[in-house]
């Protein structure tokens, strides 16, 4: 069983390859959510997520034989590009295997990083049953994402480092996909403060640890926006620990992961993929237990495409009401937009799209409608503006 010698260990190997990563409070996330919050920034590895802890302290531990033979992954995510990149900087050969549909970029970021790629399967069951085999017919050294002793050693020195950088957290709130995480952060921070609370965060989509903890048998869905912990099967190896060493499970919806993932880029600046924010999402979903706690979350991961960033961001605002869709009826006369608009600029109102319809519209003949997309200070500027509207003889509402 991983113990915290085996942590300890890892921090030493690990010390100068990769980042030893900021561990910082955080004042305004502090004061919404009612307890002191701190942020450990591991998306700020070189790779943007722990998951080179894990990779690195399993490769190092390999003979040079094994070295020489090579070591080989199944992973689409944040595992595959951790291994390829220590498999490259200590000159070992790594082969990924990924599903046939992998997204193309995850596919050349893991070659950029010199492995051999082998894409096989049209699931993730597919790849990995294909790369067992691998390994076994070319001898390669298999470097699991979690179920391996090794691996969730590396992963755990993060509980190590939060506790030697902000002694005074009482709680931690820790992403679980597999479950080489939390073992391993839970058994380093028990080595330093006992009494630590340490709690597991999944998505709702993916509660195959929550099940197990909670002895119930909700379904997996087919994904989340949380990918990295979209993980059917827990570690079997791990599943005793997490038993023994973590308190509790916490399920968040995929709405409470969008929502943290915005305010970890507004208010922190930061950049987390879904199951970066899952602590934070955990946080703001059960606030009332964490009240007044000091409590550590971990940004695990911040690999997410910019085009599925920029959706979540703009559904984040419709949210807060900081974009909204109106929808004002006008005379069908020369000058009525321009009226309209002109409205809104002295309200404050930033037009981001205009729709002016008569043909769909079921007003009559000698009205107009007008749907304007605008950019607000959010819920409490929108009643202003649609009571102004209002006031000036228009008729607007919100929709949507
Ligand atoms: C960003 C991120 N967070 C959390 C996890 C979960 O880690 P584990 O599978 O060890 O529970 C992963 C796993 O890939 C991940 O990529």
């Amino acid at each position: 069983m991983l113990s915290a010698d085996d942590v300890r260990a890892a921090a030493q190997r690990l010390h100068g390859q990769v980042l030893d990563t900021p561990c910082l409070p955080s004042r305004t996330l502090s004061a919404i959510c009612g307890c002191e919050v701190f942020l450990k920034f591991e998306n700020h590895q070189f790779t943007a997520s722990f998951k080179e802890r894990g990779a690195f302290n399993k490769i190092s531990l390999l003979s040079d034989e094994e070295r020489a033979r090579g070591v080989l992954a199944v992973s689409a995510g944040n595992h595959a590009q951790g291994v390829a990149y220590h498999a490259q900087r200590l000159g070992i050969p790594a082969t990924i295997v990924m599903p046939r549909f992998a997204p193309s970029v995850k596919v050349e970021r893991t070659r950029g990083f010199g492995a051999t790629v082998v894409l096989h399967g049209d699931s993730f069951d597919d790849a990995r049953t294909h790369g067992l085999a691998l390994a076994a017919e070319r001898g390669l050294t298999l470097v699991h994402p979690y179920d391996d002793p090794a691996v969730a050693a590396g992963q755990g020195t993060i509980g190590l480092e939060m506790l030697a950088q902000q002694p005074t957290i009482d709680t931690l709130l820790v992403a679980v996909g597999g479950g080489g995480l939390i073992s391993g952060v839970a058994t380093g921070a028990r080595s330093i403060r006992p009494d630590i609370q340490v709690i597991g965060v999944q998505t709702e989509r993916f509660p195959a640890v929550w099940n197990a903890v909670h002895g119930q048998s909700r379904p997996s869905a087919q994904a989340t926006i949380a990918d990295g912990i979209g993980v059917k099967l827990p570690g079997a190896q791990l599943l005793p620990l997490i038993h023994e060493r973590v308190d509790d499970m916490l399920l968040v919806g995929e709405d409470d992961i969008e929502q943290a993932m915005v305010m970890l880029l507004e208010i922190e600046k930061t950049v987390v993929e879904g199951a970066g924010a899952v602590g934070l999402a955990a946080l703001l979903k059960y606030r009332e237990r964490f009240a007044g706690r000091r409590v550590g979350l971990i940004l695990c991961g911040g690999n997410i495409e910019p085009l599925v960033l920029a959706e979540i961001i703009q559904r984040g605002m419709v949210k807060s009401g900081r974009l909204v869709r109106l929808r004002i009826d006008v005379r069908d006369v020369p000058g009525a937009l321009a009226e309209v608009a002109a409205r809104l600029g002295q309200l404050g109102a930033n037009i981001d799209e205009v729709q002016h319809q008569r043909a769909f519209s079921s007003l009559s003949v000698e009205r107009a409608q007008i749907e304007v997309v605008v950019q607000t200070r959010g819920v409490a500027h929108v009643e202003q503006i649609l009571a102004a509207m209002r006031a000036d003889g228009f008729q607007a509402e919100r929709i949507a």
